[in-house]
Parts: C-alpha cells; sequence; structure tokens
C-alpha cells in the first residue's frame, strides 16, 4: 500500500449507497442486460439448450462469482474507480497493475458504443410495437423490418444517440440520485414484466417442449465451442473483467458485507436469464419456429409470434420495453466506469464529463450502425479480448498480489474455510479456465492440438 496522505477534497465527498439493498439492486441491474434478455436465449438455441445451460451455470458458479467477489472487495478496499483501484491497492514498485484498470475503462467505452446500438434496435421496436404493430403481418414482412433497420443506418444511429442521451441522463445525477435512483424504478419493472411474460408462456401449447430444452441436458450435443462459449457468456453476463463491479463495489460503505450481496447478484441475473429462456422457447416452440435463429431470434422471430397473439400488440410492448431497460441499467454501468475514471483521478466536474464522455461514445458507436464488419470486430474484441484477459489479471492480482489481511476484512464474518476456498479458486480455478478460453480464441489451443507430436503422445493417430 502506498503511504497515507489525506485525501483531495473530491475523493473525500465520493457519494455511496444508501443501502446494502440499493447495491444489489444497482449491481444486479448492471449484470441483467441484453446478455440476458436477448445472448442468453440465442447461444441456448444454437448450442442446443440443456446442456449448454448446465455448463453455463457451473461457469458461473467456478468463475464468475468468485471473481464478482473479486471484483467488488477490490472496489470497497481503495473507494475509487478502477484505474485508481489498482493504483491505491498495488504494493510500492508495482503500479503497473494500473494497466489493467485502464484496459477497463476503455472496454467501457469500446463496449457501450455498440451495445447502445443494440439497445436502440430494442428502443426502436418499443415505439413500433404502440405506432406500427406487427399485429397480422405476413412473416417475410416482418423479417424485412429488421433488415431495414439494420441497414438503415440513419434511423439506427437516432435510436442509437436518444438510448445515449438516457444513459447520461441517469450518469449525470451520480450514485444515489442517478445510478440508484433508478435501478430502484426500473429494477422492479423489469422482475413485473418478465413474470407475466412467463405466465404467459405458461398458458401456451408448448411451454413443456420450451422448457424441456432448456432444462433437460443431452451431453451428446455439447461441443468444445459449447463450452468455452459459456465461459466467455459468464464473464459477458455478470459484467465481468473491465472494472464496472470493482467501480460499483467502490461506492459500498465500510462496514457493508460483500459475500452475500454477491451472492444475491449472482443469483438474480442467472435467474432473469432462465426466466427469459423459459419466456421465450415456449413460444418459439408453440408456433414450431427453430429456436436456433441466433441473433436475430428475439428481433426477427419473436414478432413472427406477436403478429399472430391475441394482445400480442401488449406482450411485444412489454417485451422490448423489458430489453430496454435491462439494456439502459448495464449502459449506465459502463458509462459510469469511465466517468469516475475523470472524476476519480482528474477530479473532473461529474456534470461536464458525463455528457461530453456519452458522446464521444456515441460517436464511436456511429461505424456499428454503418458497418456489421466494424460491429462484429469491436463485439469480437470487448467479449473474447478485454474482459477474458482483465478477468484474469484481475483474478491473479486478487490472488496473489493483494495483502492477504485486506482480504481477510472482508470474511471476517465467515468461517475460514469459505475464505480459503475463495482464493483458491481466484488464483487457480478461474484463471486456468480462463487462459484457456483466451487461448482457444486465438486458435492457440487448435494449433497446439493439431501438432503431430502432441498427438502422437495423446495417441490421437
Ligand atoms: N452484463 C451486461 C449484460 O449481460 O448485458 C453487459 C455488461 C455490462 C458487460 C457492464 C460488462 C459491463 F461492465
Amino acid at each position: 500500500m502506498s503511504e497515507k496522505k489525506s485525501p483531495p477534497e473530491h475523493l473525500l465527498q465520493r457519494g455511496s449507497w444508501g443501502s446494502k439493498f440499493a447495491f444489489v439492486l444497482a449491481a444486479a441491474g448492471s449484470a441483467i442486460g441484453l446478455g440476458n434478455v436477448w445472448k442468453f436465449p440465442y447461444i441456448t438455441g444454437v448450442y442446443g439448450g440443456g446442456a449448454f445451460v448446465f455448463v453455463y451455470l457451473f461457469s458461473v458458479l467456478l468463475v464468475g462469482l468468485p471473481l464478482l467477489i473479486a471484483e467488488i472487495l477490490l472496489g470497497k478496499s481503495a473507494h475509487r474507480d478502477p484505474v485508481g483501484t489498482f493504483i491505491v491497492l498495488s504494493p510500492k514498485g508495482k503500479k503497473y497493475w494500473q494497466l489493467v484498470g485502464w484496459m477497463g475503462v476503455v472496454s467501457g467505452f469500446v463496449i457501450l458504443s455498440f451495445y447502445s446500438v443494440v439497445a436502440g434496435w430494442a428502443l426502436s421496436y418499443v415505439f413500433r410495437s404502440i405506432f406500427e404493430p406487427f399485429s397480422g403481418l405476413p412473416p417475410e414482412k416482418i423479417d424485412h423490418l429488421f433488415v431495414e433497420l439494420t441497414s438503415s443506418p440513419g434511423i439506427e444511429i437516432i435510436w442509437h444517440f436518444i438510448f445515449m442521451f438516457f444513459t447520461v441522463g441517469i450518469v449525470i445525477g451520480g450514485v444515489k440520485k442517478g445510478l440508484e435512483k433508478w435501478s430502484k424504478i426500473l429494477m422492479p419493472l423489469l422482475f413485473g414484466i418478465i413474470l407475466f411474460l412467463d405466465l404467459y408462456a405458461a398458458t401456451t401449447k408448448g411451454f413443456v417442449t420450451g422448457l424441456t430444452f432448456l432444462f433437460k441436458p443431452d451431453f451428446t450435443k455439447l461441443t468444445p465451442d459449447a463450452i468455452l462459449q459459456a465461459l466467455g457468456h459468464s464473464f459477458f453476463t455478470l459484467s465481468l473483467g473491465m472494472g464496472a463491479m470493482i467501480t460499483y463495489g467502490s461506492y459500498l460503505k465500510d462496514e457493508e458485507d460483500i459475500v452475500v450481496p454477491a451472492v444475491s447478484v449472482a443469483v438474480l441475473d442467472t435467474l432473469i436469464a432462465l426466466l427469459a429462456g423459459m419466456a421465450i422457447f415456449p413460444i418459439v416452440f408453440t408456433f414450431g419456429l427453430k429456436p436456433s435463429a441466433g441473433p436475430g431470434l428475439v428481433f426477427r422471430t419473436l414478432p413472427v409470434v406477436f403478429a399472430k397473439l391475441h394482445f400480442g400488440m401488449v406482450i411485444s410492448f412489454l417485451f422490448f420495453t423489458l430489453l430496454t431497460f435491462a439494456a439502459l441499467t448495464s449502459a449506465i454501468s459502463l458509462l459510469e466506469v469511465v466517468v469516475a475514471f475523470f472524476v476519480d483521478e482528474l477530479g473532473w466536474d461529474r456534470k461536464i464529463v458525463t455528457p461530453v464522455v456519452g458522446f464521444l461514445i456515441f460517436l464511436l458507436g456511429v461505424p456499428s450502425a454503418i458497418w456489421d464488419s466494424f460491429f462484429d470486430f469491436v463485439d469480437w474484441l470487448s467479449t473474447n479480448i478485454f474482459l477474458p484477459v482483465g478477468g484474469f489479471f484481475i483474478a491473479l492480482f486478487t490472488a496473489f498480489v493483494l495483502e492477504e489481511k485486506l482480504k481477510k476484512i472482508h470474511f471476517a464474518r465467515y468461517p475460514e474455510y469459505l475464505y480459503r476456498g475463495w482464493n483458491f479458486t481466484v488464483g487457480w480455478i478461474s484463471p486456468v479456465l480462463v487462459a484457456i478460453m483466451i487461448l482457444n480464441r486465438f486458435g492457440i489451443l487448435k494449433l497446439i492440438f493439431s501438432s503431430p507430436f502432441l498427438r502422437k503422445l495423446l495417441g490421437v493417430e
């Protein structure tokens, strides 16, 4: 630890969550997003259902939860943004660890730029559900609507701008009057909508088929790629690897517990992903559609169903509102990481930094709205490289660099074995699994396994 100087005024005035409950709601808001309602159902569909879900649950438990605790612990120990957190907590002479924080700030910037484009699609579908409902439209026309939207950059950019405008509007209010206040409004609405949609799905013919698809594992369908996808998704869905949870943890008061809140966030996030699947797949099966429709599942496939349902307009409005709210509570955490950096490290005024950074992120999102290849590239870069690499170093730092005494304080109310189990998982199990994932992304695993020497050794040839 660096020697104690009295911190500058702006750091003393840093906000904090009003209660533990407020933190759980806001952190769950960050975790629950497009990843749960858009991505989880479609990758589950593509990778064959139950067995994929099973591996995903394991990944959340073995990699996600331990890292979530680690990030919250780091933030709460330093009460600073991710860069400041690593500066404060690194031992003397090892300030290079702050690079991990820098990478987090850059990731927040990049991820939000394309995240907001997708959120813009969702927002445009909320308005479409009211003003130009899908009711009665033939499937080809509905499919064409999505193609039309994603090939009209001008329109996409307008929705992207509107979404960023709301995001900035919330973050500008700061921790209590922005993040906390809006999480308390949006999250209960989100829970209410998803429960309603599940109740609705329970009345459809395909309910049992949908649940069987989601929960009955068929391990013969499980491919190595599916396992690595599940692992990668456990990062994205829990907002890990870029300091979002460090930042949210940094607004926790010293006396608050971190273990139960972290478990609550992981459980809520998983629950919402499963509930989203339970709402979507029964509808998909009832109408004989393919669950493996890919990224278009919620934008292309579901509206086909909404067009045929009684009250389809209401269901479609609720579904896309759910998607937009989920995206908004995640987007604010992405923006908060970047804003917290300028506010904490440079002492800049939040009211000025937030709109400026928000506008720059909007600009970076423009090429994603115009070129699919740019969108795919930034998505690939952040989900497959930035987050796992960030998570890898956060895990190693927490397990091997951070002073033991600092870690143990947070576990004081729990039995010693819990601390040991967590520390071991963060230091060994999570980094090894993440390293395998990263190597695979670069094709290095394939390269290694195709080497004639290794194949001979393993008796493959
Ligand atoms: N967890 C969000 C989701 O599932 O949509 C995405 C996300 C938010 C990733 C914030 C990273 C982050 F820092």
